[in-house]
């Protein structure tokens, strides 16, 4: 190539382009060959799309580009808190009810529900002041209940309660039960929420518009069966909020990093334009940001990948939840799981050979990116373990140090971009010391989640802001068990009615 073309190797710096290659050649050759040439560039992929490199690029974003991502969720939280602003909004910003932090106080037994996470869970708490004893059991929810109707899924909750109390010996106790259930909600009331849409991967008939405690004490009436009433329904957010807060007073965001991701805060009430309750003291509200349909508006379109639009496209729910779709667990596997393909398709990874496994939607688990962002040696222990589950027969010690490297840039990103949530939040509540309690199982289980978080936000914030990550234990228990006894303390005094003005003073 001696007319005025550079060709790099692979890897190295530079690189040229086909109609550059087609150009040169034509000054040196016989137009038969030219001919061939053309044909034979044409098949070829293009050998900027040949650089590992150059295929997972677009899931790195730059400092300006967080910046500015934060700068729109901060306006997205304004918009949903103002009047004229939220019917348009996207993140809805929904007040809770739940008006203040526990006090250390709370007393006796309780059930807990704990819908919308990895898990369904029936919970028995015991609260005694700071001390909190807790049993729990995981049941499952078939697929087919899953999206099947709503009768069939609160006939099902109510089933399970039936069993653990049966288990526990409490068929004859009436206990209070505190309901989490982690969807977004419109609440009327502590205990009347209405679902306004099913994200993650549930899609039950019937619910969506729907008070889901009314739904459920129908359910638990059609039993007959059972004596509990839903005193408090929260979101997880909430839970882990509260939970934080009952060791710790400068707790003042919920943050869920799980199958989905949300966050909640403490907001003043003359910001909250669509508070209808009381006004008396403490003169604040938590505020359920549901800020995991950020994007649904388009507004992330520039920092999505095509990988980011597969995910979405083959969704239950295509076009909504954006931002959750580009951060939680749900959909983190399948992110990586589409670049590796890629990758594997222009012969980047195991020698271009993959596996029904590995081309199969969602077989890629997001525990798998923890597990091989684990390895901290040249070994890949964890890598080849993967690998071996995925059925991959062929692989390189190289192969595994790219598998590193993709899941290493999805996860900072999604760990980055859940920080401009966190540092919005900060900004906006302008508090000296708050405590941010996180719970979820890609907070908990990724080895470097924490600390990408705690830098990124470091950066975010207003200097001065001083704020600390904490791990919230149990959120969705603990902290329906700590609403509940507060609402069951208020009904026994008969100083509040449940559902006009929550949990305040
Ligand atoms: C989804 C839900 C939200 C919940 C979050 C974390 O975003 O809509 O309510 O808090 O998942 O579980």
């Amino acid at each position: 190539m001696s007319a005025g073309v550079k060709v790099s190797e692979p890897g190295m710096e530079g690189s040229v382009k086909k109609e550059e290659v087609y150009e040169a050649a034509k000054k040196m050759m016989g137009r038969e060959f030219q001919t061939v040439l053309a044909a034979l560039l044409k098949i070829l992929p293009d050998y900027e799309d040949m650089l590992v490199e150059n295929l997972v690029r677009p899931f790195i974003l730059k400092d300006e580009d967080y910046k500015l991502l934060m700068d729109i969720m901060l306006g997205e939280f304004n918009k949903g808190l103002g009047k004229e602003t939220n019917p348009t909004a996207k993140v809805k910003m929904y007040p809770t009810y739940v008006r203040d932090v526990p006090d250390g106080s709370e007393n006796g037994n309780f059930l807990a529900l704990d819908l919308g996470g990895t898990n369904f869970r029936v919970l028995l708490i015991n609260l005694n002041g700071q001390e909190v004893t807790m049993e729990s059991k995981i049941y499952l929810i078939p697929q087919h209940i899953m999206t099947g109707t709503g009768e069939q899924l609160f006939d099902h909750i109510a089933e399970c309660i039936h069993k653990f109390m049966s288990n526990h010996d409490l068929l004859k106790e009436k206990i209070p039960l505190g309901f989490t259930f982690s969807f977004p909600c419109k609440q009327i009331g502590l205990n009347h929420a209405i679902l306004t849409q099913w994200t993650k991967g549930f899609k039950c008939e019937g619910v969506e518009g729907e008070d889901v405690v009314r739904l459920l004490h129908e359910a638990i009436k059609r039993r007959g069966d059972i004596d509990v009433e839903c005193l408090a329904v929260i979101n997880d957010t909430v839970g882990a909020l509260m939970s934080c807060a009952h060791s710790d007073r400068d707790c003042a965001i919920g943050l869920i990093l799980g199958t989905g991701t949300n966050a909640c805060y403490i907001e003043k009430l003359e910001n909250v334009e669509l508070w209808d309750g009381d006004y008396n003291e403490p003169k604040q509200v938590m505020i359920n940001t549901e800020w995991g349909a950020l994007g649904d508006d388009g507004c992330l379109d520039f920092v999505k990948t095509e990988y980011d639009r597969q995910v979405d496209k083959h969704s239950i729910n295509p076009g909504r939840q954006i931002y959750e779709k580009m951060i939680s667990g749900m959909y983190m596997g399948e992110i990586v799981r589409l670049a590796p393909e890629k990758l594997r398709k222009h012969g980047l990874l195991f020698g271009g050979k993959g596996s029904e496994e590995l081309s199969t939607r969602g077989r890629f688990y997001t525990k798998y990116v923890s597990e091989i962002e684990s390895d901290v040696d040249d070994h890949f222990k964890n890598t080849k373990q993967v690998f071996e589950e995925l059925a991959l027969e062929k692989y390189s010690d190289e192969d595994c140090r790219i598998a590193q490297y993709v899941c290493s840039l999805v996860s900072t990103r999604a760990a980055f971009l859940a920080s401009v949530g966190v540092a919005a939040l900060l900004n906006k509540m302008d508090r000296q010391d708050v405590t941010v309690a996180a719970d979820g199982s890609l907070y908990r289980f990724h080895p470097h989640f924490h600390d990408l978080m705690v830098e990124k936000i470091q950066q975010l914030v207003k200097p001065g802001i001083k704020f600390k990550l904490m791990l919230s234990h149990d959120g969705s228990g603990k902290g329906a068990a700590i609403v509940t006894a507060v609402a069951n303390r208020l009904r026994e005094s008969g100083k509040e009615s449940i559902g006009e003005n929550g949990l305040e003073n």
